[in-house]
């Protein structure tokens, strides 16, 4: 059976300066989604995950440019479809929870317009239906008296209040999928958990699939079944969450591990030495090269490819950790 989103070699770039400059932001990613299961994203800021789901959602830039690939959706490709078309499958069929729940609400309309509207639009319910489904989508997500509440404005509500109506948005449609683009970044951390629990359970009554945008590795693991590690603008490494923490294979996706500070040990953290690349002006060979331990004479001038793991997963990578002679 195909899989509910199937995202194959994209390329996004943004072209500026008459086309003189071209940020490769999306670079040749693949992964697939399935009903029901919660995908990550992970990588340092700059590595193209929100161009990524913007442009799965088609709300990019005016200056991206879908280069190539596809995006299946249920086995349709959204690739070719008008931005009209496109209208009628956000929100219904697929939605998004953005970083900033404030510039996701508009301050002119209340709760109960900005929810009401995609069930309006998309599920054409009126009058009482409607004002049912609404408290019914406000009490999932947790907003107290949400009779009284529903009348507020967005100003009147807190952070994390508002996120939450952000979330009630993107199930109002009746979604498959929804995307959350680092949807708790700017929470604080213990309305970052409450978050985090309450997508889970809206996933277990409606059984949505997620794909889950982070740099937070901690929050892959509470939340994610499967991960793709992006550096500069590909997918590095693909695994489930166990293998990715208890046998990471990519020497960057090592690093990021090890840039977690733990509980208890009282050793140096480790950073990342260096910076990701500028992705207008990529190194030749493999991108991590210039940070990389154990880049070898290869990784210099050849860019490597993907390859499939044993068991299950990918990695992009001429010398995988725990496979020395393996592509040597
Ligand atoms: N509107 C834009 N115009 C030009 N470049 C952009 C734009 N938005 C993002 N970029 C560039 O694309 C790259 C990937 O950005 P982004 O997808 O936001 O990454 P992430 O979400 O992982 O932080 C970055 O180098 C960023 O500077
Ligand atoms: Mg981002």
């Amino acid at each position: 059976m195909a899989p509910l989103l199937l995202v194959e070699d994209l390329r996004t770039y943004y072209v500026g300066f008459g086309g003189t400059r071209v940020v490769k932001a999306v670079d040749g990613v693949s992964f697939s989604v399935e009903a029901g299961e919660t995908f990550g994203l992970v990588g340092e800021s700059g590595c193209g995950k929100t161009t990524t789901c913007h442009a799965i959602v088609r709300l990019l830039a005016p200056s991206a440019r879908i280069v190539s690939g596809r995006i299946e959706l249920e086995g349709e490709d959204l690739v070719p479809k008008s931005q009209g078309e496109m209208r009628r499958i956000r929100g219904r069929r697929i939605a998004t929870i953005l970083q900033d729940p404030m510039a996701s609400l508009d301050p002119l309309f209340s709760i109960y317009d900005q929810v009401a509207e995609p069930a309006y639009y998309h599920q054409g319910l009126r009058g009482r239906s409607l004002r049912v489904r609404v408290k019914q989508l406000l009490d999932a997500v947790r907003i107290p008296s949400p009779e009284l509440r529903m009348k507020d404005y967005p100003h009147q509500m807190s952070g994390g209040m508002r996120q939450r109506i952000v979330g009630a948005i993107a199930q109002a449609g009746g979604p498959r999928i929804i995307i959350a683009d680092e949807p708790t970044t700017n929470l604080d951390v213990t309305i970052q958990l409450q978050y985090l629990n309450l997508l889970k359970d809206l996933q277990r009554a409606t059984g949505v699939a997620l794909i889950f945008v982070t740099h937070n590795l901690g929050i892959v693991a509470k939340m994610c079944d499967r991960v793709g590690v992006m550096y500069a603008g590909k997918i590095v490494e693909m695994q489930s969450v166990r293998g990715l923490f208890y046998r990471p294979r990519h020497p960057y996706t090592r690093a990021l591990l090890d840039s977690i500070p733990k509980l208890g040990v009282r050793e140096a953290l480790c950073g990342i030495p260096g910076q990701p690349p500028d992705l207008a002006d990529l190194p030749r060979g493999c991108s991590f090269h210039p940070r990389c331990p154990r880049a070898v004479d290869r990784c210099l001038d050849e860019e490597p490819k993907s390859h499939a793991l044993n068991g299950d997963g990918s990695v992009r990578c001429w010398l995988p950790i725990g496979e020395p002679a393996a592509n040597g």
